[in-house]
């Protein structure tokens, strides 16, 4: 009698797009940072202009790179915690092609200047509908998964998958509700402010939901199973689940202070981004403390170094966050490099340091090798992403700080101190380090593209059996 596996096919074709997408919207990430540094770099080249490449960027980062890993992990740690095979058959291969197909139309649509406008929610109206098909097709495999388990408990890992696909489903059909004019043009159901609340309800639950909650359901899988050691703590993992996941919900005007949002909403919007320090420190603590009794594994295991390390920077952005939430801190940061800054200590600090993590450790499992092709290029390589961040939101971080300062600066007959313009002339030295710093961290993704490649020229046939409930 054959046994039944795993489906790993799915996951290695995540895994390997994951490492392949992180390199494209990295890619571009360095373009436009170039572009800021040197403002004349393509003019006159329409398609390649800032205003174009830009959302091309964030969307590649965090729908492709960011998506693909989401993908890769939940759907290889549903099947090993719940010990079934995937459920839904031909919808498994769906979701991917689907995936993979949504993409390639973002990085047609965007360059040609086809966009509603909303920031995250770029692509026009056929290409949301696609998402939302291959969003719930998602969800039916990945919550037919769970029902078809065999193993009574559901891994807190799970919980957070889970939330994040529920929450990534609602957001995207609310947000997306538009009346179409023609196939490529559409316009919002809501008017005015109500519109930028929703986007914003959206944007920030974007932040929570795909950024966040998926990640940290990858941090409560890896983090202990390359530590060996059980989650410090069980009961503060759950804690920490309900917690976030009712907080994040009411934090979204706090992209809108000072605006004709009625000041109550936003008032609400800043007291739940500081209650959300709470649960977002928690879970840290829990997924650092994991590793009581197994710290000297940090000294010789960099895939460990760039899962501990990114709940540092998970950390560092979820303290700050609530501070930039107070408004009178938001009246210096917003519109100024600091918020660009606070962003990537959490993009690349948090999501693509743990992606990365997560994904070296999965790499030599799905193509049957012992360990990766080279530890030393995974050290380098999380040596040279580490000084890349570091160089990245330090120097943000200045020039934000500089430009708040300068642009409120009055003279004593209240004349402004500062043109606009002297503010971004001094910004030219940051933008040139966070250019350096950006090159560094894509150089890294190159790195770990060549060592997969070494890896999956050895590969051997991978596909596990599933084994009756015990360990997972
Ligand atoms: C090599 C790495 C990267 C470089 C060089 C880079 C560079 C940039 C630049 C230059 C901008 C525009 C800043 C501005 O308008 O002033 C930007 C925006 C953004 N990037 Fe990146 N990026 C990188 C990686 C990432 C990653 C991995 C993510 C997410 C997982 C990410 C998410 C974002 C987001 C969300 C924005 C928009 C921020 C906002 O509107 O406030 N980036 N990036
Ligand atoms: C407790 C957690 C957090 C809170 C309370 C928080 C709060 C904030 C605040 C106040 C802003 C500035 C809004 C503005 O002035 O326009 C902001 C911007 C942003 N944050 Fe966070 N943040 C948190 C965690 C994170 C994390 C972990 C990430 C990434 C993984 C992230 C990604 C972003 C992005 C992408 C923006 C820019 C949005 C835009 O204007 O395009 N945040 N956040």
């Amino acid at each position: 009698m054959q046994q039944e596996t795993y489906n790993y096919r799915v996951v290695r074709q995540f895994a390997v797009m994951t490492v392949v997408w992180g390199i494209v919207g990295m890619l571009v990430g360095v373009i436009i940072a170039a572009q800021l540094a040197f403002p004349t770099l393509t003019d006159g080249i329409s398609w390649l202009s800032y205003g174009r490449l830009r959302p091309l960027h964030t969307n590649a980062v965090i729908f492709a790179f960011g998506g693909s890993a989401l993908f890769a992990t939940s759907y290889y740690v549903v099947q090993r915690t719940c010990q079934a095979r995937l459920f839904g058959g031909p919808l498994v291969g769906f979701t991917f092609w689907g995936w993979q197909l949504i993409i390639v139309l973002a990085a047609v649509t965007l360059p040609l200047g086809i966009t509603s406008g909303k920031e995250y929610a770029e692509l026009e109206w056929p290409i949301d509908i696609l998402i939302a098909v291959v969003w719930v097709c998602y969800a039916v495999v990945f919550f037919g998964t769970i029902v078809k388990r065999k193993v009574s408990h559901i891994y807190v890992a799970n919980w957070f998958y889970g939330a994040f696909i529920l929450t990534v489903a609602l957001l995207h059909i609310v947000n997306s509700m538009v009346i179409p004019v023609t196939p490529t043009k559409a316009y919002s159901l809501y008017p005015g402010a109500i519109d930028a609340m929703v986007q914003w309800w959206y944007g920030h639950n974007a932040v929570g939901f795909f950024l966040t909650a998926g990640f940290l359901g990858m941090m409560y899988y890896f983090v202990p199973k390359q530590a060996g050691r059980p989650v410090y703590s069980y009961r503060l993992s759950v804690v920490h689940f309900w917690a976030l996941i009712s907080t994040y919900m009411w934090a979204g005007p706090h992209h809108l202070h000072y605006t004709a949002l009625p000041d109550w909403a936003q008032s609400v919007g800043m007291l739940f981004s500081l209650i959300l320090l709470a649960p977002s420190w928690g879970g840290m603590i829990n997924g650092i403390m994991t590793l009581s009794g197994a710290w000297h594994k940090l000294r010789t295991d960099p895939i460990l170094k760039f899962l501990i390390v990114s709940l540092s920077f998970y950390g560092m952005s979820t303290f700050e966050g609530p501070m930039m939430s107070i408004k009178t801190v938001n009246a210096l940061s917003h519109y100024t490099d600091w918020t660009i800054g606070h962003v990537h200590s959490g993009a690349l600090g948090w999501v693509a340091m743990v992606s990365v993590g997560a994904i070296y450790f999965l790499l030599p499992k799905l193509f049957g090798r012992p360990a990766m092709y080279s530890t030393r290029l995974v050290e380098t390589h999380f040596w040279i992403a580490t000084i890349g961040v570091v160089l990245y939101i330090a120097s943000m971080w200045i020039a934000g700080v500089m430009q708040g300062l300068m642009w409120r600066a009055v003279n004593a007959d209240g004349t402004l101190t500062y043109a606009f313009i002297e503010s971004v002339e001094r910004t030219y030295p940051y933008y040139y380090v966070r250019l350096l710093g950006g090159l560094l961290f894509l150089g890294g993704m190159f790195l770990m593209a060549f060592n997969m490649v070494k890896t999956m020229a050895g590969a051997q046939s991978a596909d596990d059996a599933i084994h009756a409930p015990a360990a997972h």
